[in-house]
């Protein structure tokens, strides 16, 4: 089976939002993803990147779709069932339709979310899409460095570890290296959760 992919109209991304340089800066994880996922938010670059990946493993959109349903079917359960109402979400890539907070909010209109990411593109446009959204932000933050995430006060003003947190970490941890030690970077996190936290 093969798996089509949207060709966006123009070369620029949607709305006009700062997503880097279409013409200079390299392929971009989040925009590739985008692209995977039959999104506009994407360019020339990344496009072509993600054409040479799929010459490779052709399925990757398939997958990108599937775990998007995952997420869907987790944070329903999250929120209707476990009764979370707050969301610590690493690399939650572009803030394209099916995200952490809206799907959340489909079950519980005060669920917060926050969202960390070490990509300066994807930051500014999900600041900007945040925008006026009360109990939802995104903050700059390494996984690299999850104790410098744990300890950022922008993120400790929303989310309350006294009481249960989904910690959410979908498509994100093989961007670390052997080197870099994920298990380490997962031990530390949970480490911060209370009794009754979900990661
Ligand atoms: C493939 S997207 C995952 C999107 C979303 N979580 C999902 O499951 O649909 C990967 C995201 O992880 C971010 N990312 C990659 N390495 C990271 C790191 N070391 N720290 C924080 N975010 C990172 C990328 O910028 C991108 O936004």
């Amino acid at each position: 089976m093969t798996w089509a992919v949207n060709e966006p109209a123009g070369e620029k991304a949607d709305a006009g939002i700062v997503m880097g340089n279409a013409d200079s800066s390299p392929p971009n994880v989040a925009r590739i993803y985008d692209y995977y996922l039959g999104g506009t938010n994407n360019y020339p670059q990344d496009r072509e990147a993600a054409r040479k990946v799929l010459g490779t493993v052709p399925d990757v959109p398939l997958a990108a779709l599937e775990n998007r349903e995952f997420l869907r079917r987790a944070i329903r359960y999250l929120t209707e069932e476990a009764g979370i109402r707050q969301f610590l979400d690493i690399g939650p890539g572009l803030p394209t339709q099916g995200n952490v907070h809206q799907l959340a909010r489909q079950h519980n209109a005060d669920a917060r979310v926050v969202y960390v990411d070490n990509d300066p593109a994807v930051i500014g446009r999900a600041q900007s899409l945040l925008h006026g959204l009360d109990g939802v932000t995104i903050v700059k933050g390494d996984l690299r460095q999850p104790e410098r995430i744990i300890a950022n006060p922008q993120l400790r003003e929303p989310i309350d570890f006294s009481h249960p947190v989904a910690l959410c970490m979908s498509l994100v941890l093989h961007f670390l290296t052997n080197a870099e030690d994920p298990y380490s970077v997962v031990t530390l996190l949970r480490e911060v959760l209370c009794p009754g936290s979900y990661s």
